[in-house]
């Protein structure tokens, strides 16, 4: 029996509503929700562009192109040492070369390792804002200029989120937001939408057009299930998503390669994202009132820390950080065992060296517990006390 399970999206009926319009005459590959979606962002995060893609690191891909373009001589593309796989090998699929950059215990860059590497001349830095903890992007910003260094305001877990008063995202030359599972809005899974913000004019004509040139996103439907039986619907579901795979390969719903294509976001996908984008301040605001939970629960548990917590910020997931030495895996069980589900968070994507060691030394040590939008002051005592007394059975015995 689950008591506290994960929470990977926070549908309303609008989102089902917009599923059911997309299949019943918009279309599920084109339509015009792409277009709307397209206008929704270009208002939004206007005098930015916006492009609607199947993933962030599509866009991720085509800004590297451009930016190799213009600088051929050069190959390093600078990446936090804890970040989302899929950027490193996004990178180095480009032909270029990902190098880490130590992190603090935020999880994000750490702008002293950050100086330092941006002396070595690489093409280009990605920053992410990881779990949405908010980078100072203002300096970072400069620093990239003063050392002409391409800079990717990697937003993808905080799309329609502001910090200092400005939209994470249009910070740098481009801007990178995802629409999948755990993000802030979130439309499904593997390639459910991803926008290419274009902040640097010069660069827009050539990216809008290569933009233009690429299809519609391909299997959408079956992705759709997917995530909605997977993820959405879980807690009656169960653990019965290989029924449904095999089902939907007899229907012939699941191309072989549409996860990984270049692609358009379909028209089903944006129109969730659409229906979805005026409760963003509303899932933001139940985000905020989740963590400042779990910080007050914390209180009684001095062990485990909560290190990219800070009153009134908005998390896309809540990390805690267990004491040294804990058997992370042994820790899971046991909270499994009392119907609390919980998540680890990114692998370290890289082989061990000075720039990842604590990246590495904090992935070992970090555990996702649940951060839905139901989890109430009480639920979350009751996960960290739960927490308190699975680590004091485990801890010793790591
Ligand atoms: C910080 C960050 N950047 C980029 C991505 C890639 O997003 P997508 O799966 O839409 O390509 C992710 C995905 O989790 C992410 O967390």
């Amino acid at each position: 029996m689950t008591r506290h399970a994960l929470s990977y999206a926070d549908w309303s009926g609008a989102e089902y509503r917009s599923v059911a319009r997309s299949l019943l005459g918009g279309g599920v590959r084109q339509g015009r929700s792409g277009a709307q979606l397209a206008l929704r962002l270009q208002t939004d995060y206007a005098p930015s562009r916006a492009y609607a893609l199947n993933y962030a690191h599509t866009a991720l891909a085509l800004a590297l192109a451009a930016f190799k373009r213009r600088r051929p001589q050069r190959d390093v593309v600078l990446v936090p040492a804890y970040i989302c796989p899929s950027v490193v090998s996004t990178i180095a699929a480009c032909g270029l070369q990902a190098q880490p950059v130590a992190v603090g215990d935020d999880l994000n860059l750490d702008l002293a390792a950050l100086r330092q590497a941006l002396e070595q001349a690489p093409l280009a830095l990605v920053a992410p804002h990881m779990f949405a903890c908010p980078l100072p992007m203002a300096e970072i910003e400069a620093d990239c200029r003063a050392a002409g260094v391409f800079l990717v305001d990697d937003a993808a877990q905080v799309a329609g989120v502001r910090h200092q008063g400005r939209l994470l995202g249009t910070f740098g030359d481009v801007g990178l937001l995802s629409f999948a599972q755990s993000k802030t809005i979130v439309t499904g899974i593997r390639g459910s939408g991803g926008v290419l913000l274009v902040n640097a004019p010069a660069l827009d004509d050539e990216l809008a057009a290569a933009c233009a040139a690429l299809p519609p996103s391909p299997g959408r439907l079956a992705a759709l299930l997917e995530f909605c039986w997977n993820y959405l619907w879980v807690e009656r579901t169960g653990a019965s998503g290989d029924h449904l795979e095999r089902l939907l390969d007899a229907l012939g719903l699941r191309p072989a390669d549409a996860g990984e294509v270049q692609a358009r976001i379909s028209n089903l996908d944006a129109g969730i994202a659409l229906a979805q984008w005026p409760r963003l301040d509303a899932i933001v605001a139940a985000r905020r009132t989740v963590a400042a939970h779990y910080h007050a629960a914390l209180q009684e548990q001095d062990a485990i820390g909560f290190p990219q917590f800070a009153p009134g910020r908005y998390l896309a997931r809540v990390m805690l950080l267990l004491p040294e030495g804990s058997d992370l895996a042994a820790c899971r069980a046991g909270l499994r065992q009392q119907g609390i589900q919980t998540r680890l968070g990114y692998r370290v994507p890289f082989a061990e060296q000075a720039a990842t060691r604590h990246a590495q030394a904090l992935a070992a040590r970090l555990l996702g517990v649940p951060s839905g939008p139901r989890i109430s002051a009480q639920d979350s005592r009751d996960i960290c006390r739960q927490l308190g007394r699975t680590l004091s059975d485990f801890h010793l015995k790591a």
